[in-house]
Parts: C-alpha cells; sequence; structure tokens
C-alpha cells in the first residue's frame, strides 16, 4: 500500500519509440508522471528505432504525441521544456548487435549526467518477434543485469534493472513458453513486467477493495448466492488501422487470453493472505488453475465466434471487418468471442462465467455483473410484474462505477414491485478523471512493484485454456461475417447463454 509514491532515480529505454504505442500511450504516461512529479529530476528516457533522428527531431515527435493523445490539459510550454532535456534518442536495428554496445555507453553516459543511479528499465514497445531478440541482445551485452553505479562499494549497491514486456505474449501456448524462456535466459524472474493494461485500470484494481475491504459482500460471494457471472468487453472501434495484427490475433488471443482472464482471476480469487505481489498472484493462478478444461467436442456448445460485416455504429456506416486495410478479404479471423466457463472449486462449482468480447458492437462498455439467485420464497408471486434477482455491475468503463439492483415497492395501496438501483459513480463520489492505467504501471515498474503485472504461470495457464479452442478454429467458418457491425455479436452468442436459461444483460 502506497501514499503518493515518487520514482526512483532511473532510466527509461522504450524499444519501438516511434511506434503507436510509444506514440499514444508511453510519452504521454511519462509526461503526466513528470507532470504530477512522480519521477524525480534524475531521470532520462532514451528512445529507441530504427528511423535515424537527432535528439530534437525526437523530441519535437513526441511532442506533438503528447499533444495529440495526452490529457486535455497536458501540454503547457514550461513542463514540456525541462521534460524535453531529459529526451534523447538512439537509432539503431534491433537485430543488430551492434546497437547493443552503442545502448550500454550511451546509458552509462547518461547515468553519469543525470545521476540515474544505474536503475534501467527496457522496454519492449516493438511488434512481438523482436521481444526475444533484443532480450537476448541485452544479456549479451551484459546489460540485462544491474550494474554497480561506478565509485560505489558492492556491498552498497542497490542499482535495479528491469524489463517490461508489452503484448501479444506468444500466439499461443508453445510461444509463450518459449518467450518465457528466453527472457528467462536473460532475466530473473523477478525483473520480468508482463504487461496487461487492464491491471492498471483503476475500476479494476478497485476490484480487491471491494470484494475484501468490505465485510458484506465476501460472504455472498459464492455458489451458494450467486448464479452466474457476465464479463463483456463491448468496442464500438473496428481495429483502427490494425488489420495486420489484428489477422494473425483475433479477439480471443487480443482480448480475452489476456484482459478478460485478469479480471475473471480477480473476480473468482480467494482473499490473498498479503497483498504482496506474490500473494495477490499465487490467489489469481490457483483460480485461473481450477478452470474446467474444455474438451474438443465442447468447444462448440462453450464457445462461440464472430465477424462484424458492414454495419452503421453510433450512427456512422462502417465496412466490415474483411474490407478494413490489411485484412484478407475471406478472412476468418474472429473481432468476437463468447465463451462459458466453470470453475471447478468450492466457491464456484457450477457458477458458469459467461465471457464476451468483441469489435463494432452497439456501445462501448466494460462491466462485470454478478447476477445472485432468486429468492427461494415465492412471496410475491402476486406483484404485477415479476421479480427480479439482484445483480452487482462493476462498470470497468466508461462510467466508472459499481450498482446493486434491489427490489423495492412500489409506492402505493397495492403490493406492486419495481427493481431499483443503488449507485456509485467514481465521477461524482471522487471527482476527476482516473489516471490512466499505463501512468499506474509505469510507475509501479519504477517502484518495483510487479503485483499489476501478469506473472510467469498466469500468462501461460491463460493460454492453457485457449489452446483447445484456438486448434478448434483451425478452419475458417463458412458463415463469417455473422454479425452486423453496430449490433451485439452473432446470433449464436444469444443461443450460448439463453441455452441455460440466462441471458446476456441489455447495456
Ligand atoms: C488492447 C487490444 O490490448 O486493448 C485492442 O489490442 C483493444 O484491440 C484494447 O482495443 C482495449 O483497451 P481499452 O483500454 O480501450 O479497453
Amino acid at each position: 500500500m502506497r501514499i503518493e509514491p515518487t520514482a526512483p532515480s532511473c532510466a527509461v529505454v522504450i524499444f519501438g519509440a516511434t511506434g503507436d504505442l510509444t506514440r499514444r500511450k508511453l510519452l504521454p504516461a511519462l509526461y503526466r508522471l513528470t507532470q504530477q512529479r512522480l519521477v524525480p529530476n534524475e531521470f532520462v528516457i532514451l528512445g529507441s528505432g530504427r528511423q535515424t533522428l537527432s535528439d530534437d527531431e525526437f523530441r519535437e515527435l513526441m511532442k506533438n504525441a503528447i499533444a495529440e493523445f495526452g490529457s486535455d490539459d497536458a501540454l503547457d510550454e514550461a513542463t514540456w521544456q525541462s521534460f524535453a532535456q531529459h529526451l534523447f534518442y538512439l537509432g539503431g536495428d534491433f537485430n543488430d548487435p551492434a546497437l547493443y554496445p552503442q545502448l550500454k555507453s550511451k546509458l552509462e553516459t547518461l547515468d553519469a549526467e543525470f545521476d540515474t543511479q544505474s536503475n534501467r528499465i527496457f522496454y519492449l514497445a516493438t511488434a512481438p518477434e523482436f521481444f526475444g531478440p533484443i532480450a537476448k541482445q541485452l544479456g549479451a551485452a551484459g546489460i540485462s543485469k544491474p550494474v554497480r553505479p561506478s565509485g560505489k562499494p558492492a556491498a552498497k549497491t542497490k542499482a535495479w534493472t528491469r524489463i517490461i514486456v508489452e503484448k501479444p505474449f506468444g500466439h499461443d501456448l508453445a510461444s509463450a513458453q518459449t518467450l518465457n524462456k528466453t527472457l528467462a535466459s536473460v532475466f530473473d524472474e523477478s525483473q520480468i513486467y508482463r504487461i496487461d493494461h487492464y491491471l492498471g485500470k483503476e475500476t479494476v484494481q478497485n476490484l480487491l477493495v471491494f470484494r475484501f475491504a468490505n465485510s458484506i459482500f465476501e460472504p455472498l460471494w459464492n455458489r451458494q448466492y450467486i448464479d452466474h457471472v457476465q464479463i463483456t468487453n463491448a468496442e464500438t472501434i473496428g481495429v483502427e488501422g490494425r488489420g495486420a495484427y489484428y489477422e494473425k490475433a483475433g479477439a480471443l488471443r487480443d482480448m480475452i487470453q489476456n484482459h478478460v482472464f485478469q479480471v475473471t482471476s480477480l473476480i473468482a480469487m480467494e482473499p490473498p493472505a498479503s497483498l504482496s505481489a506474490n500473494g495477490v498472484r499465487d490467489e489469481k493462478i490457483k483460480a485461473m488453475q481450477s478452470v474446467r478444461p474444455l474438451a474438443a467436442d465442447q468447444i462448440a456448445e462453450f464457445v462461440v465466434r464472430g465477424q462484424y460485416g458492414p454495419g452503421t455504429v453510433l450512427g456512422d456506416t462502417v465496412p466490415g471487418y474483411s474490407q478494413e486495410p490489411g485484412v484478407a478479404p475471406d478472412s476468418g479471423t474472429e473481432t468476437f468471442a463468447a465463451l462459458k466457463l466453470y470453475l471447478d472449486d468450492w466457491r464456484w462449482s457450477g457458477v458458469p462465467f459467461y465471457l464476451r468480447s468483441g469489435k463494432r458492437l452497439q456501445k462501448h462498455v466494460t462491466e462485470i455483473a454478478i447476477q445472485f439467485k432468486e429468492v427461494p420464497q415465492r412471496l410475491f408471486t402476486n406483484a404485477d410484474s415479476p421479480l427480479q434477482p439482484n445483480v452487482l455491475v462493476i462498470r470497468i468503463q466508461p462510467n466508472e462505477g459499481i450498482s446493486l439492483r434491489f427490489a423495492a415497492k412500489l409506492p402505493g395501496q397495492a403490493m406492486r414491485i419495481r427493481s431499483v438501483n443503488m449507485d456509485f459513480r467514481y465521477g461524482s463520489s471522487f471527482g476527476g478523471k482516473p489516471p490512466e492505467a499505463y501512468e499506474r504501471l509505469l510507475l509501479d515498474c519504477m517502484l518495483g512493484d510487479s503485483t499489476l503485472y501478469a506473472r510467469r504461470d498466469m500468462v501461460e495457464r491463460g493460454w492453457e485454456i485457449v489452446t483447445p479452442i484456438l486448434e478448434a478454429w483451425k478452419n475458417p467458418p463458412p458463415d463469417f461475417p455473422n454479425y452486423e457491425a453496430g449490433s451485439w455479436g452473432p446470433q449464436a452468442a444469444f443461443e450460448l447463454i439463453e441455452r441455460d436459461g440466462r441471458e446476456w444483460r441489455k447495456l
């Protein structure tokens, strides 16, 4: 638990420094941290990319990125001027071993100039094929392990070196294991930070607090009281120019295997013994280990895939997925996935978890709904509308908040019942906008806190769960596209839940 922590002195090296992620997320987040004085003056960012750029050219690019993608009040000239003094660039080919000795000596120079205490973060924001090669090269160049700040006696050095690995972390179990092995051959697990930006979202972090800092929910949080859980991740956007990447990913790899499973584990986990990184992560992985494996002949019953065709989203006419740039006209890639999972443990046995994620759906919303069982005694069957079970809804985004639906008597002479909501909204209770996930995650890495990063076993478990599905989906389905952009996904997704006598929440 921390109170307004400040990062220690350090250098952040970003591989992929001219790429989209750096421009959209990393630099705006690092800039915000500086603006809020959460990073010290002894701090430096060294961007590395294939383009040949001077430091000043790189600074100009980053300034534009912050202006375009930073928060509304982002760019003020004075903060920018001082921030820019901490930005540097080193061009080169990530596969070229010659780049790394240059990087080493550049870091030493910057260490000396900015007194960064030889603390280093290497951020892999490149295309995934470079993750392994860069890690190996860092090892070969002797910069993967903490170095001693020159002149300090060995016993006193507290210097650290960490590596942040972006997603996608592998494209299946075997490739994730290979990447984990490569990283482990160069870095210790405690140095490795696998990012899942959902864990940095304020509302996702609040799940632990909501469940374990309140005494009234935990006693109900089990199969005795809960009928089922629905997790919906709906986007209105399409693939946003990332067609080439998405063709190899699809909704199952892009969202379910990582973000949605992380959220699932936080809902399903037992209380951790402590809030230490491993205390929390041990319980999360335990929950995911109890996910019942799907046999090949169950896939059709438990999992649905979809791809959007043309349609209208939020009033705009949009093309189908297969007409997007970089996408094959006969693409078999899914832009929607829905699945039903069971966790065979004492808490959840028999409680289905329905998960769905899709692009170009009707509304942008990510939420978790905990649907409680119906009341056992039908005292109110004569009421004019059927009694609806209690639902606890945790809105991850947008309109961040939590609401609880319960039954209330409609004022009047008759016994009439209506469902009403108790509603908590972050905006009205706390004001302001929650910080961006990347700000929190970058700061955590600087502070050496890996609680909100994915551990090796969790990433591999995610892949293990989806492997039988990926295998069953090797052949493209004959019916793609099977949902209209702007709808709620394919008909089969409704059937998946309706077969069980339940329905998706109307959002
Ligand atoms: C990314 C996916 O990890 O998460 C994108 O690659 C997706 O396809 C994005 O759009 C969603 O993140 P958020 O924070 O906007 O819900």
